[in-house]
């Protein structure tokens, strides 16, 4: 009996994340495909190089998400500029343009095209 007390402690302690997991929004790549695809193509590029239509006429160049210092930021760091935007830039901040959701979509979908990798200058 003491055992089962145990293990099913342990089944709540494992779970629970879980269950406060599934009552985020839903996060994907696909989703942050379309979101990329309508307000980001224009000036980073189909593939995230920073070669969109719009680039060009930019002072400031859009960043190409696959150069090394961009691979080694966290979703956080990528999340915080979409949100926020980034000073003396044409990369405007989408609070209020874009949902969370849309923004950890997008997010997801970057590091998609340029997954993430540890940089050391
Ligand atoms: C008007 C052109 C433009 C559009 C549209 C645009 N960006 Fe940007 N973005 C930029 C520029 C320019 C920079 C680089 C700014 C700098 O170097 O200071 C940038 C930087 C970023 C960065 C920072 C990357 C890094 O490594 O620090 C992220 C993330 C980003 N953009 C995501 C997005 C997403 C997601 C969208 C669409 C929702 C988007 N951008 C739309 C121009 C744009």
């Amino acid at each position: 009996m003491k055992h089962a007390a145990i293990l099913f402690s342990f089944i709540l302690i494992l779970g629970l994340p879980l269950l406060a997991q599934s009552q985020e929004p839903e996060v994907s790549p696909q989703k942050g495909e379309a979101v990329y695809k309508t307000h980001c193509v224009g000036c980073h590029g189909l593939h995230g190089k920073g070669d969109g239509p719009d680039a060009a006429k930019l002072i400031v160049p859009p960043i190409n998400f696959h150069r090394p210092e961009s691979r080694a930021k966290s979703e956080m760091d990528l999340r915080g500029a979409i949100i926020w935007g980034l000073a003396f830039s044409p990369m405007h901040g989408w609070w209020g343009k874009l949902s969370g959701e849309d923004m950890r979509s997008v997010t997801a979908y970057i590091r998609q095209l340029a997954p993430y990798e540890p940089f050391t200058p």
